[in-house]
Order: structure tokens, then sequence, then C-alpha cells
């Protein structure tokens, strides 16, 4: 889907011509001149509209607009939050109509910022995102083109740049999450990554069994053991700052199936298990943003990628294996896999030197009962990095929520037959094994985001969110914004630079 950006005041927007006008409505409007903000102005004096996030109020050729429908649409105080809402309820509202062009219009509301435009570009988006790999003759997505009305151009450029970058890094997770496993084996999710990085220019190395042997990953390698399927460990780098500047890694949890091995889960609902590889997908569709928004950032993307299956010779409860790190586990139950793939992978960041380790990864279903699917959970002993987690995500309405790593929480993973087991017991899930995957993380700065609650939805609605894109995503820009300004791998000075990526920074 294309957004567009343009100038217009309501007495410009009548004259507008598109399949629908969304005008959100805040409760701060101030009626101006034309036959519009007179009908907006009227609608609200007789109660039969209001600013009320998701207000409804429609019309159909209008005489005196160009449009063919019209949406008036409340969007409550006009805060990107209330501004997401009403955006996603006037598209709901046109869904039915098949139109190809809108114009949602912002330029009435009070204050519109970055946070608003991308904000409303990406619920339009959502709303509108239509699955199609194993699907092809779904219905697609019909409208074509949006174009937001706003009253200055010129001062959102940012915002639809953010947003554009985002959405597609959005929607690239999505797609590969609601993949069915059979279409997003490791090895379909190391081409796709090695695709992703080709005409962005990144660097993508994929390693297979033998490489994983010769690393010992002895606690990756022993999850996928049970599997057809060859493991995949997918390293992707992109260098946008100086390479003297220290890398954030990303590591995705990429268990493309999670039967629970032979530690099996109960059949309802196992289909879901699909969605286990949503901490990879979140990082190719972070690399997927990076590659539009190109900012002055190293980042490094890793995925431990296998199925997790039970067979005669998959792991079975009570083996003991060598992590990477040097540490054995004693696999106590092998439904707690997550933690064991992303152990490996946290020892393998440790050679980059990183400034910052984030891992994603749908790990605990006792996330899910903690949480629910409004905040991920976010873990990280360090209060800089986890304040700078939780702004983010509360700034991209992705929001995510701190749990608590007390060391107390660690007497649960002791046992007589290694230095840690897998699993510590039924209270506290989701924190015993973030204090699991902490025990490999104590070369560098650390932060854990499970996402076990809010990367999918089940049910009617069932798909992916393609969460935390959108946290990640602000959280990087923003450390290329405190990032110190240094010549960029073409030695070009900054300030002169007419390099596409150079122009892309300064925006
Ligand atoms: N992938 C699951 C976590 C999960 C379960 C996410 C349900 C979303 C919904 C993970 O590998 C798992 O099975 N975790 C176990 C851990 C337990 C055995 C300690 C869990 O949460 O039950
Ligand atoms: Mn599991
Ligand atoms: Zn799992």
């Amino acid at each position: 889907m294309n957004f567009e950006l343009k100038t217009l005041d309501l007495a410009q927007l009548a004259r507008e011509k598109c399949d629908a006008l969304l005008v959100l409505v805040d409760d701060h409007f101030k009626p101006g001149s034309g036959a519009l903000s007179e009908l907006v102005a009227q609608a609200l004096k007789s109660g039969d509209f209001s600013a009320k996030t998701g207000r409804l109020l429609q019309t159909y050729r209008h005489p005196g607009l160009a449009a063919t429908r019209l949406v008036l649409v409340g969007a409550g105080d006009g805060s990107v939050k209330q501004v997401r809402n009403a955006a996603a309820a006037a598209v709901n509202a046109i869904k039915a109509s098949r139109c190809k062009q809108a114009v949602l219009h912002l330029g009435a509301l009070a204050a519109v910022n970055e946070a608003v435009v991308s904000g409303a570009m990406l619920a339009v988006a959502d709303t509108t995102y239509v699955y199609t790999t194993t699907k092809p003759k779904a219905e697609a997505r019909s409208l074509q083109t949006v174009t937001l009305g706003v009253a200055d151009a010129a001062a959102c450029q940012a915002g639809h740049r953010h947003g554009r970058g985002i959405l597609a890094g959005i929607e690239l997770a999505k797609e590969w999450a609601n993949r069915p496993a059979n279409h997003a084996t490791p090895t379909h999710l190391a081409t796709a990554a090695q695709a992703l990085g080709k005409p962005a220019k990144f660097k993508t190395e994929v390693l297979g069994p033998k490489e994983v042997t010769r690393l010992g990953m002895g606690s990756f390698l022993a999850v996928a053991k049970g599997s057809e399927e060859p493991l995949r460990f997918i390293v992707m780098r992109y260098d946008g700052a100086a390479k003297t500047e220290a890398p954030v890694v990303l590591v995705g949890k990429g268990i493309t199936f999670d039967t629970g091995g032979i530690s099996i889960k109960p059949a309802g609902e196992m289909d879901e298990m699909k969605f286990d590889m949503c901490g990879a997908a979140s990082v190719l569709g972070v690399f997927k943003a990076l590659a539009e928004l190109r900012p002055a950032l190293n980042v490094v993307g890793l995925i431990p990628a296998c199925e997790n299956m039970p067979d005669g010779r998959a792991i079975k409860p009570g083996d003991v294996v060598t992590s990477m790190s040097g540490q054995t586990i004693e696999i106590l139950n092998t439904d707690a896999e997550g933690r064991l793939v992303l152990c490996d992978a946290l020892t393998y960041a440790e050679r980059f030197k990183p400034r910052a380790v984030i891992d994603i990864a749908t790990l605990t279903g006792a996330c899910v009962v903690a949480l629910g699917g409004v905040r991920s959970g976010l873990f990280s002993a360090n209060d800089t990095l986890a304040t700078a987690l939780q702004t983010a995500g509360d700034a991209a309405l992705d929001p995510c929520w701190r749990l608590p790593l007390d060391d107390e929480y660690a007497e649960g993973l002791k046992t007589n037959f290694a230095d840690v087991a897998n699993i510590a017991g039924r209270m506290a899930g989701a924190v015993t094994a973030a204090k699991f995957l902490q025990r490999f993380t104590a070369k560098f700065d650390w932060a854990h985001l499970d996402i076990a609650g809010t990367a999918w939805k089940s049910g009617a609605a069932k798909g992916a969110t393609g969460r935390p894109v959108a946290l990640l995503v602000h959280y990087l820009l923003g450390q290329a914004a405190a990032t110190p300004a240094r010549a960029p791998a073409t030695r070009t000075p900054r300030a002169k630079s007419t390099t596409p990526a150079a122009r892309a920074r300064r925006a």
C-alpha cells in the first residue's frame, strides 16, 4: 500500500477526488471556513456525531464534496493511541466498499507530530493486511493509495518516512510468522534473510549443522536432533556506522515448530506453535526496516532456527548437553527448548563486543498468563537499557513491562547432574526462563523480551501481530540519534554528503 503526504485544510479537502474521505475529529476541533468544516460543526452540535474515539458518521455522494464517501471519525483527545484507534475504525467502516483511494485527514487534529503520522499509517496498514502466502486467492487488500492530509506536509516528513519503514518491517514479520511450519522451515528462513540482505547490501551468513557443531553449540544442536529439517544459524549484519561502533545485537528465537519434543504438548491449539519463530520474524522485520531507513548504527541479527520434534533421535528428559559457553545443561523438559537455542546464540553474540544484546522470544506460557496480549515481558539487569526499551515501546504503541531478575528466582534451576537445569518448577515461569538466559550474558548488557502473549492473536482473528518490530525500530532509531556522528563507511564528510544513505540519515 502506498502512503502519500499532502498539505490540506478542510476547505481544500472538499475538492479532493477519491473513493473516501476519512476525517479525524478530536476534542479540540475548531470550525474553520468551508462547507466541510460547517458540516462537522453541525454534526457535533446536533449530537449526531462526537469526537469520542471510534464514533462514526458517514455520508455518500454528498453535494459539495468531490469524494464519493465521507466518514467522520472521532479521535478523542487526539493522542497517538486514539488516532490509531480512530484510523482503524474509519478504515474498517469502508472495508466492504472496496475503496482504492482514500484520504485520511489528520489536518483537523489539534496536534500532529511524527508519532501521530506514523501511528495512523501503521493502523491503516494493520487493519487492511491480508495474508497471502498459502492463500493467494484471498480477497486482496483493495486500498491502494492513502493520502495523509496534514496541515504542513514538510513538518510531517520524518513521521511519514519512519512509518513507511516500520510498516514494511511489520508486514514482513507478519507474513513470515503466519506461514505454516512446512512453508517456513529453518532453510526457508535462511533464504528469506539472504534475499532481504541482497538488495540492501547486508551481509548475511548462514551456518548449518556442520558449522554449528564446530562452534560447539551443543545446546542448540540438541533441540534440532529430533527433526529431519536441518537447523540453520542465521547471522545478519547491517553496517550503518563506522566499523569502530559497537553493534546492537538482536537474537530472535526461531523454533519453526514447537511440538514440545518428547515432553510433547497436548493437541489442542498445537498449530499455534508455528508462531514459535515470531522472535526470528521480528528480527527479519527489523532488518527490513533498517534497509529502508538506513540509520547510522551497526546492528547484528542472530537467528537460531530449528524444529522441536519427538523422534528416535530426539533429546530425552534428563539428557545433559554442553552449551557453547561450556556450561552443562540438564534438559528436564524438552518443551523448554527456546532457552536452549537462545543460550548458544547469546554466547555467539560475545564475538561482536556488542553495546547491547536484546533477545526476542515466544518463550513462556507463563508470560502469557502474567501479561496477556497487551504488553510483552521485559527483563534486564541494566536500568538504562530497560528504560530505553520500555520508553520505545510506549512511544511505538508496542508496549512492554519490566519483570524482575532477583537471584532467588534461580534457585529452582539447580540440579545434581549439570551446571544448570532447563526448568525450575511451576512458579514464576517467565522469570525463571529469563534467569536461565541471564547465565549466558555476563559479557555484555542484555535485555530479554518475552513476546509469547503479544506476537500473535488466537481465535477468529488468528494471526501474527508483527510485534515487537515497532518497539525495536524505535529503540534503534533512538540509539542511532545518540551515536556520536562519525564518518560512515563511505568516508564522505557528513554535512556535504549526497549519498542516499547520508541523506536518509539526515532526514
Ligand atoms: N513456545 C513455548 C512457549 C509458549 C507456549 C508460547 C504457549 C506461547 C503460548 C515454549 O517453548 C514452551 O513450551 N515453554 C514451556 C516451558 C515449560 C516447559 C517450563 C511453557 O511455557 O509451558
Ligand atoms: Mn516449547
Ligand atoms: Zn517454544
